[in-house]
């Protein structure tokens, strides 16, 4: 098995090297070295959560290779768009489950397991996913949606912690507005316990509290004990201004996690 993924990788490393050498202009290739790092840190993550949850050496391998393809469509679409911002350019999840097929990436896996895979990629970011067809689908569906979440919150973590230092801020934040305060919808959600609708956020204030909203959106676990572990909501409150609510939100989020870690289900 260790021999197969070594396989992957070697496909994975081929392809990201083009456009980080030839394809991409210069000052595109950090960005893009930003996503190569963060699809292997998504494969290992799906290889955490998938021990966690028990599946078998098989099961395993389609995890970690779903994680390390699962943004391999973010290299075109820079080159053909100059951003990673899907509303103004394309569905990255759409185009990384295309590029794996068109290059052939997973040709050798069997039908079946090349149809679980080709799903996670491609429901990895909607708002809500469809049934699945399977156990084998559900899966991995949703295992990478946690991990994809878990990597992010990691790495905004990384950013406030190094002061914003060598990131671009404004890649990061989506081009959202640096205002103060909070659209009121966003609050109320968090306090409902629901995801924050994208088009309630409408600052960067917003945006953050709409990735601490993903806690409402996990589905493993040993991912709420990841965030707990590496201590993603005290330093994102640590790390926001003062704004209306802002304890009542955070303290509501950090019990909320609490009790579902304890109980297993927190009725909101
Ligand atoms: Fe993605």
């Amino acid at each position: 098995m260790a021999s197969r993924l070594a396989a992957y990788h070697t496909l994975f490393g081929s392809y990201v090297k083009r456009y980080l050498k030839e394809l991409l202009p210069g000052q595109m290739r950090a960005m893009a070295a930003l996503k190569a790092a963060h699809s292997q840190r998504v494969r290992s993550l799906m290889k955490e959560l998938g021990m966690a949850a028990g599946l078998d050496p098989h099961m395993l391998m389609l995890a970690e290779i779903a994680g390390l393809f699962h943004d391999i469509g973010r290299f075109e679409q820079l080159r053909r768009f100059g951003t990673f911002v899907d509303r103004i350019s394309v569905n990255h999840a759409l185009l990384s489950a295309e590029t794996v097929l068109e290059e052939g990436f997973i040709s050798d896996l069997s039908e079946a397991d090349c149809r679980v895979v080709v799903a996670a990629i491609r429901r990895h970011n909607m708002k809500q996913v469809p049934p699945a067809r399977d156990f084998r689908e559900a899966m991995l569906v949703l295992m990478l949606r946690d991990a994809d979440k878990l990597d992010i919150w990691q790495v905004f973590h990384n950013h406030y912690r190094s002061g914003h230092k060598g990131a671009d801020d404004d890649t990061l934040e989506l081009g959202m507005p640096d205002t103060p305060g909070i659209t009121r919808a966003v609050a109320s959600a968090i306090m409902g316990c629901n995801v924050v609708d994208l088009s309630d956020v409408h600052n960067r204030n917003d945006l953050a509290l709409a990735r601490l909203a993903w806690i409402f959106d996990i589905n493993f676990m040993r991912s709420l004990e990841i965030v707990r572990e590496r201590g993603f909501i005290p330093a994102l409150a640590a790390h926001l201004p003062e704004f209306e609510q802002k304890a009542e939100i955070f303290a509501h989020a950090r019990r909320w996690l609490d009790d579902t870690i304890a109980h297993g289900d927190t009725p909101c």
